[in-house]
């Protein structure tokens, strides 16, 4: 054995970890696709569901983190976790380096690039790994759902079946209107 080799060979094999952050209000079928084609990359997935009072939400931050655990149940490699603060302070604390995003179309770019830079600002050593989700979810946001199912629209197929149940409770409880 040459000593590249040998010193390739004592490199300890480390996990790939990589963070998926949102506002996930709620979680849409577009954000499991990215989870989905996450876990064929990495090892562990942890799902960052921003707590952000700042910005109004139809559903409270355990619903939100609630609903993608539920959705997740059965795969070991996903973690669903709370966050506020700075997101590349929660990379850290999680032992990742890698943050992946959904990027659906050309409006999305300059929202993801300044984003991207500025987390690399932040910390260099983190990098963000842009992924396209099916093009069947290309046209799809949290917004778009929460509007469409408030007029009277199906969104079959659109969200998971939990999701779909959760906002019928909001809409029979009057809590799901245009706007919110
Ligand atoms: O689902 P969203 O609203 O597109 O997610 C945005 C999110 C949560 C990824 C972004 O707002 C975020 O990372 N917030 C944490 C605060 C932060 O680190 N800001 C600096 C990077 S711009």
């Amino acid at each position: 054995m040459d000593n590249l080799v040998e010193s390739e060979y004592v490199v300890p094999w480390m996990e790939k970890i990589a963070v998926y952050p949102g506002f996930f209000d709620p979680i849409t079928n577009g954000h499991v696709d990215i989870i989905l084609r996450g876990l064929r990359l990495f090892d562990k997935i942890v799902v960052a569901v921003l707590k952000n009072p700042k910005k109004e939400a139809l559903f409270s931050t355990k619903d939100r983190v609630a609903m993608i655990q539920e959705i997740f149940a059965h795969q070991p490699d996903l973690k669903v976790k709370a966050f506020d603060g700075l997101l590349v302070e929660f990379v850290k604390r999680h032992n990742a380096k890698i943050v992946i995003r959904g990027l659906r179309a050309v409006s999305d770019f300059e929202y993801e690039f300044q984003m991207a830079l500025m987390n690399r600002q932040l910390d260099p050593d983190i990098e963000t790994l842009y992924m396209m989700p099916s093009v069947h979810y290309s046209f799809l946001n949290s917004s778009v759902v929460k509007e469409v199912f408030s007029l009277g629209g199906s969104v079959k197929g659109l969200v998971p079946e939990n999701v779909e149940k959760k906002l019928r409770e909001k809409l029979r409880q009057g809590r799901l209107s245009v706007g919110k």
